[in-house]
């Protein structure tokens, strides 16, 4: 089945604790980091099932969850903060790599510049890179909608 697939390919991740306290960070004025993180990550997961692509599904996978792991709230008026839309991969990437020091050159290039053309000196280098850039917006708009197909699923984890 492909949500079991999926679910397995992701728990590791979405059941430690500094990814569920993402449940509480919000984003896109509707949902939380943490729905849209795991939207972009299933969106990619359904990318590869159906076009394939020349890496490994898990770490494109991992990737997409980790894209915007900068793990705070960027309502919260804090100075470092305001900068956030432009800043946060990096926060992003820093906090990936000390939880996951192995991330290959293609996941950092996902977490790193998956804000272009938002921030258009951050283009990204690999195909995956390209990937999450397109399957970020597409999720983010579908946050601002308010779809959330993803909740009953996340309910069963
Ligand atoms: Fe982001
Ligand atoms: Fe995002």
């Amino acid at each position: 089945m492909k949500n079991q697939e999926f679910y397995r390919l992701i728990k590791d991740i979405v059941t430690t604790k500094e990814f569920r306290d993402m449940r509480h960070y919000q984003h896109h004025i509707k949902g939380s980091v943490y729905n849209h993180s795991i939207k972009v990550a299933y969106l990619c997961y359904c990318h590869y099932k159906k076009y394939g692509l020349d890496m490994d599904l898990r770490r494109f996978v991992r990737a997409a969850l980790l894209h915007d792991f900068y793990l705070y709230d960027w309502h919260d008026w804090i100075p470092g903060h305001r900068l956030h839309l432009f800043t946060h991969p990096q926060y992003a990437l820093q906090n990936a790599l000390r939880h996951y020091p192995d991330l290959s050159h293609r996941e950092r290039d996902m977490i790193r510049n998956h804000m272009f053309p938002v921030t258009p000196w951050t283009i990204p280098e690999t195909k995956a890179g390209w990937l999450i850039c397109l399957y970020d917006k597409i999720a983010a708009v579908s946050d601002y909608l308010g779809e959330n197909k993803w909740k009953g699923r996340e309910r069963a984890m």
